[in-house]
């Protein structure tokens, strides 16, 4: 497929995504013609997902898309007919991988010339990704983004029929898309969208610029959806968005927040509720009373906090300082006794100096969290952070990563130590990687617990007494 004139593609901008305007969100209803849903009939698809839950979340959309227009899902790349590559640009490294695969696909694009090669997700958001596909990947046929998933039946048909390639990734702030078709990985336990977008703007972030705007859905499509997956059977239900804590702020005409929305989903019949993620200055008392009133929410927090020092938190436009972050966590441990709190780090942001990542070691040892993910700072072009000066050697920020991760294994393992002697109630995921006579699953608290089990369980939450505590894992036996 040749291109002949680079600017009659819809390329993303990423000033243009920075833009908060629209003060009504639309709200559209999914509709598949009848000719769309012919045009898969007898040929595969294969869909490689890349980072969140959000993406995790659009891949069971594209999924359910590509289904109802007739495709099978394939393992095999050289059987399928549509390979989309659904990816990540939260950091570098995980753009490099996804760069890799691209140039690998290529291959199989020679061998068999028909196959549609599509790239969605955030990549596909950013203005120096599209340049470079359009330049040097000509064997990419669709490259769509976050906001028009829903247009992929349009975009086959179009690479499919006329041969031509299809740029479409709007940067405008989005809308919401309801009825949309799915095919969930899992029996027992789903994703949920509670919201779309991020206004939070922290300065080293790309996620505002990729998904747009912060946009909730309303409360009676993601109670429908809740029951309707209580009907199926569904056992656990993960609420998403980039800060479900804003939940509802952005629909005027009510002051229904996060905790009613939990409160509401509590009485679907449901027996779990988890939900990530948080950003700490929009956690209220009122999703705080909920969990503690709620018994199908679980007690698990996870509550990013980024860093210590307050220079940094202020440099990274995070809206509150290691004191005030502090005491909201202790609120939460308060209302909420014996609930499990996990967090976010960036070690090495631009200007960070030894004092500020003993700051961070210091209210990592404060917060007691039982978990983390720790990163070392990634230079995303568009962003503010980008700009700042960053003198910090790249051994020194591997250097404290290192340190952080010890200091961070510790909480895990004191986190894990608490069980020993109890017992937890597990839903079964499946048999253990390692040996399958064992199966695995997550406790309440969201511990990875491993026992001696009939694969018959898978799917079942179970009572399970806590013999051993290991650093990643519990080990117990069916109580
Ligand atoms: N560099 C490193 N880590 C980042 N994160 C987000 N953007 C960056 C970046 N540019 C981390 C934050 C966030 C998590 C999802 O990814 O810790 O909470
Ligand atoms: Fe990124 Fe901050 Fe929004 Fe989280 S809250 S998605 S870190 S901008």
């Amino acid at each position: 497929m040749n291109n002949i004139d680079l600017d009659k593609y819809f390329k993303p901008d990423l000033k243009q995504a920075r833009k908060r305007t629209k003060t009504t969100i639309e709200e559209l209803q999914f509709d598949m013609n009848d000719a769309h849903q012919k045009i898969g009939l007898g040929k595969t698809y294969k869909i490689d997902t890349y980072g969140c839950q959000a993406n995790e979340a659009d891949s069971e959309t594209m999924a359910g898309i590509l289904e109802l227009m007739g495709f099978k899902a394939t393992h095999e790349e050289s059987d399928a007919d549509v390979i989309i590559i659904n990816t990540c640009a939260i950091r570098e490294n995980a753009e490099s991988r996804i760069w890799g695969e691209l140039g690998r696909l290529k291959s199989y694009k020679r061998q068999n010339p028909d196959l549609i090669l599509g790239l969605a997700g955030c990549m596909a958001q950013e203005e120096n990704v599209v340049e470079r596909v359009l330049k040097k990947y000509q064997h990419v046929d669709i490259v769509f983004g976050t906001h028009n998933i829903h247009k992929l039946p349009e975009y086959i048909e179009t690479a499919m029929f006329n041969k031509e390639r299809v740029i479409e990734v709007f940067s405008r702030e989005g809308e919401i898309i309801e009825n949309l078709p799915k095919v969930r990985q899992h029996q027992f336990k789903a994703w949920v969208n509670i919201m779309f977008g991020c206004d939070e703007f922290c300065t080293y972030c790309i996620v505002p610029y990729t998904r747009g705007k912060e946009r909730s859905r309303s409360k009676e499509e993601i109670i429908g959806e809740v029951s309707e997956l209580v009907k199926q059977g569904y056992q656990e239900v993960t609420l998403l968005g980039q800060n479900v804590n804003a939940y509802g702020k952005d629909i005027k005409e009510t002051d229904y927040t996060f905790g009613d929305l939990l409160r509401d989903l509590d009485q679907t019949g449901i027996n779990r509720i988890r939900f990530t993620t948080s950003h700490p200055h929009d956690l209220d008392l009122k999703t705080m009373e909920a969990m503690r009133d709620c018994t199908h929410v679980m007690p698990f927090f996870h509550l990013p906090v980024q860093s210590g020092s307050n220079t940094v938190l202020k440099r990274m436009n995070r809206h509150y300082t290691k004191d005030s972050y502090l005491d909201r966590l202790n609120q939460l441990k308060t209302t909420v006794p014996g609930i499990s709190v996990t967090t976010d780090i960036i070690v090495g942001f631009p200007g960070e100096t030894e004092e500020d990542f003993m700051e961070t070691l210091d209210l990592v040892d404060r917060a007691q969290f039982e978990g983390a993910f720790t990163f070392v700072f990634s230079k995303r072009e568009g962003t503010p952070a980008a700009k700042y000066e960053d003198n910090t050697p790249e051994d020194v920020k591997k250097q404290r990563l290192y340190i952080l991760n010890e200091r961070i294994n510790e909480g895990y393992l004191k986190g894990n130590m608490r069980f020993l002697d109890q017992i937890v109630h597990v839903l079964v995921d499946g048999v253990s990687k390692y040996d399958d006579t064992v199966l695995a699953g997550y406790s309440e608290h969201n511990k990875l617990v491993n026992f001696k089990g009939d694969p018959a369980l898978i799917g079942k939450i179970v009572p399970v007494r806590i013999t051993q505590a290991k650093t990643w894992f519990l080990l117990g036996e069916l109580a």
